[in-house]
């Protein structure tokens, strides 16, 4: 650790993500000590710009997650000392042998350099980039590192075709695929909530539990990013990576050990076992204006007619002995009524309810459900029915509730971003995504892009800020299932 100096480079330095995310996930670990002392940050991309201009870009978006007081003012300023930005194009090796040199300056006062190259760029440069970031691995006896964000290609081919270019530059070991859902809090408690809890795994199949829903919604429409979004739409963007990663981890069997490969063993176990999902089992749908809302058509970047979906609702199988039957729901949405993500876990009615009488006929309303609460406000509870205190015999559902800001009284939680960086520094593969697995989850959805996009399927519209399509509960009702998030 001493011995060795670490160069981290953020490829695509002036867009969103390095601005919003990279950057302040860089900044809160350097913040808290967790990277080498010789750490030095490096943003690449094709504008020209000063170091000190590209210092002031990025120093307003650090934020001091664990306190506001000088010392994080202080540790602002040295963080940015060590922020140097080199300008070239993504395709040439020009640019990035004059990175390396830069880099080699600051290595030079150690024996072991590591370098870390960060890839969030367009698809269509990607192994270029990946091609040029290899060409300056580091020589000094260090290892090399490449985080790649999605999307990875556009099908199962493309993305095989990427897979391919990319082992032609880098081995396995070198890539990390990111998928941030996996960084987040609540995600990765999953596994701890399942297997550390006897109260939890003998409930965990088909035999209590009669549904799964896995949700994603965000208020906000594609604004400013529809020429990006409308090549890939929400399936893409979000339910064939983020929430099939989610449901992966819940379904699948216990993992022979903690280690990155016993686990993603078990991801990809359980992502080949589910049924590919045919045509009949989604609802699309794209959002339209209201009142001064912007409909999706009514970006300038999106194609004029386009029929790119920005909500999808999807039914899942998976054809093992522990889940045969058991719908699972995905839903994702832009421009809804509400920004959340959750898991909901759906149990089967009491079987010789003797408190049926009491219940009313929405035995619905009744189920014990178990809500992992994602984001905003983390948190997991439990919906139980209760007697009213009181006299009289009367029943109501109550929680059992688990809120993170109260349980736990510590500042904000760390971003997705940070944990995942982290990782990466220190070569840890768990939260990330191995190529067969990524492989498997292409195959899952492929057939349906394909047949949406051959077919030309019209979106059902949905208004802005509603709850999205009604086609979305008719594909529920189908499986017997009410969308949880409706109660
Ligand atoms: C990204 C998608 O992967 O995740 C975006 O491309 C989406 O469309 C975002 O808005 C949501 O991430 P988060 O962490 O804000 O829920």
């Amino acid at each position: 650790w001493e011995h060795s100096s670490l160069s981290i480079c953020v490829l695509g330095a002036s867009g969103d993500l390095a601005k919003k995310k990279i950057f302040p996930a860089l900044f809160a670990l350097y913040y808290e000590g967790l990277l080498p002392p010789n750490v030095q940050f490096y943003g690449y991309a094709r504008t020209k710009m000063s170091d000190e201009a590209f210092r002031e870009m990025i120093g307003g978006t650090l934020a001091c997650r664990i306190d506001a007081r000088e010392r994080c003012g202080e540790a602002q300023e040295k963080f940015l000392q060590r922020c140097f930005y080199q300008a070239g194009s993504y395709d040439q090796a020009a640019g990035f042998s004059a990175l390396s040199v830069r880099m080699a300056s600051q290595e030079a006062v150690l024996p072991r350099a590591n370098r870390i190259f960060f890839l969030s760029i367009p698809p269509n440069v990607f192994l270029d980039a990946a091609g040029n970031a290899a060409d300056v691995a580091s020589s000094r006896t260090g290892w090399t590192r490449v985080i790649v964000e999605k999307p990875f290609g556009r099908d199962a081919a493309s993305s095989r075709e990427l897979a391919d270019g990319l082992s032609r530059h880098l081995s396995e070991d070198q890539i990390y695929r990111i998928d941030h859902y996996l960084g987040k809090e609540l995600i990765e408690n999953l596994t701890v909530l399942r297997f550390s809890n006897s109260v939890f795994e003998p409930l965990w199949s088909r035999q209590h539990i009669r549904n799964v829903q896995v949700i994603f919604s965000e208020d906000f429409g594609t604004e400013g990013r529809g020429g990006y979004f409308d090549r890939y739409g929400i399936i893409r963007d979000v339910i064939q990576n983020h929430l099939l990663q989610i449901l992966a981890l819940f379904a699948m069997e216990q993992p022979v050990s903690l280690d990155a490969e016993d686990i993603r063993n078990e991801k990809v176990k359980v992502l080949r076992s589910m049924k590919v999902v045919g045509p009949e089992d989604v609802v699309v749908g794209q959002y339209r204006a209201r009142g001064k809302l912007p409909g999706y058509l009514d970006d300038d970047t999106v194609p004029k007619g386009s029929l790119t979906p920005t909500f999808a609702a999807v039914a899942m199988f998976i054809d093992n002995a522990r889940w045969d039957g058991v719908p699972f729901l995905l839903k994702a949405g832009k421009a809804l009524h509400r920004r959340y993500a959750e898991i909901r876990v759906q149990f089967r009615h009491v079987p010789g309810n003797l408190y049926r009488s009491k219940q009313g006929s929405n035995l619905d309303a009744h189920t014990n459900e178990l809500v992992i609460r994602i984001q905003p406000q983390e948190a997991i509870y439990l919906k139980i029915n209760n007697k009213v205190p009181g006299l009289g015999l009367r029943l109501d559902t109550s929680r059992l509730d688990l809120q993170y800001n109260t349980a736990y009284q510590q500042a904000a939680l760390p971003d997705a971003y940070e944990r995942l960086l982290l990782d990466v520094v220190q070569g840890d593969k768990r939260l990330f995504i191995r190529a067969d697995e990524l492989e498997a989850a292409w195959s899952l959805y492929t057939p349906l892009l394909h047949s949406l996009e051959r077919q030309k399927v019209a979106p059902e519209l949905y208004p802005y800020g509603s709850r999205g399509p009604v086609g979305a509960h008719y594909l529920a009702a189908k499986y017997g299932v009410r969308w949880g998030d409706l109660n």
